[in-house]
């Protein structure tokens, strides 16, 4: 028996994110090869003839997974019974400008948009937020989807995991998929902490493989707390391919299960009971999932003082961000 098509919204669908989404998620790279799709794009009206045209190239792939493509500037419309809903929709920084400049541009459509997600999404729908700044918007949301579970939201700091992955295997030389375990903490923002104490590569400590402790503690984090900017000077726009390829490698890790003895990076609901941070914040932790859309994060990792300080000054700053916007998150 064919599986039943899943519904996945992608807003900002026509933008350069978007547009290297679509043909992975329509080909069966993300949901298997045997699951069909229907495509809910959302768009601003403007960028609607554009999108047009992304659908016409959607329709001349001849994807046999693709059954059906709804576009659309109606967040009623394109949230309708989806399951998933992958949040691309916003602006992007600019060269000189942290993530959180772009709160007050991009916050507001999250309470629209969490409203009409409540109102119309399928019961089990799972959300991936990947506009910036990626977990306070997915509080925003959350938060104005009150009646959707909390661990159905998550944010996206994968792209980050990748980058520090890729950093530690030219460091030491090895191929990248020898380097595992690495956990990004925090804020996808200039504060993340990329953990090295805990990654692992060809299974050792990756601090006995690399020895250079200056490097692991000062190079090594910058350049993943500034890689997206250095990718916006260099290329004049915002990583496009590699973030697409990160929220799909996101949706995978939540929708299979996770290898045994690994995690990977992802900003989720705190529950309070982990590693010091609040309640209610939205961080990225190491995390697990047993591949039926429940996770779990990981519990037990020690925190030296030099990870405890660089989480802690993170989640701080995920709890300034959250004041920046009280007035969109409902008491
Ligand atoms: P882009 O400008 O190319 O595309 C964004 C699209 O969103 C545009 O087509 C725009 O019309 C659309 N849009 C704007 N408001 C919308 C709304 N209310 N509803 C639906 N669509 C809307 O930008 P991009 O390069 O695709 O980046 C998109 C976002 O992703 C930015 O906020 C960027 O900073 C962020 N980003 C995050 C990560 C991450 O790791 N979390 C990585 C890269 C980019
Ligand atoms: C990234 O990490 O590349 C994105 O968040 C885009 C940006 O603004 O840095």
């Amino acid at each position: 028996m064919p599986k039943a098509p899943i519904k996945v919204a992608i807003t900002g669908a026509a933008g350069q994110i978007g547009y290297a989404l679509l043909p992975r998620i329509a080909s069966g790279q993300v949901f298997g090869a045997d699951q069909p799709v229907i495509l809910h794009l959302i768009e601003i009206e403007p960028v609607l003839p554009a999108l047009e045209g992304v659908v016409m190239e959607l329709d001349d792939c001849a994807y046999p997974l693709l059954k059906g493509v709804v576009a659309t500037a109606s967040s009623d419309v394109g949230f309708a019974g989806v399951n998933w809903v992958i949040f691309v929709g916003g602006i992007p920084r600019k060269q000189g400008m942290e993530r959180k400049d772009l709160l007050q541009i991009n916050g507001k459509m999250f309470v629209g948009q969490g409203k009409a997600l409540e109102k119309n999404a399928a019961s089990d729908v799972r959300v991936l937020m990947v506009a910036n700044p990626a977990n306070t918007n997915a509080l925003i949301l959350s938060a104005n989807a009150p009646s959707i579970p909390k661990d159905r939201f998550t944010a996206m700091t994968r792209l980050d995991e990748n980058r520090a992955k890729t950093q530690l295997a030219k460091k030491a030389k090895v191929d990248v998929d020898q380097v595992t375990n690495l956990a990004v903490w925090g804020n996808h923002s200039s504060t993340q902490y990329p953990d090295f104490v805990h990654a692992k590569i060809g299974g050792k400590k990756a601090t006995d493989v690399i020895t250079d402790r200056a490097w692991l503690e000062g190079e090594f984090i910058s350049t993943i707390q500034q890689r997206g900017a250095a990718v916006i000077k260099a290329r004049g726009a915002s990583s496009a391919f590699s973030a697409a390829n990160a929220a799909l490698d996101s949706v995978r890790s939540v929708v299979e299960p996770t290898p045994k003895g690994e995690w990977h990076s992802v900003c989720v609901y705190s529950d309070g009971n982990s590693y010091g941070v609040e309640k209610g914040i939205l961080s990225s932790f190491p995390v697990r999932s047993n591949g039926g859309g429940h996770w779990e994060i990981v519990q037990g990792l020690e925190i030296d003082p030099f990870s405890r300080g660089k989480i802690d000054t993170s989640v701080a700053e995920l709890k300034d961000e959250r004041a920046m916007v009280a007035d969109l998150i409902p008491k």
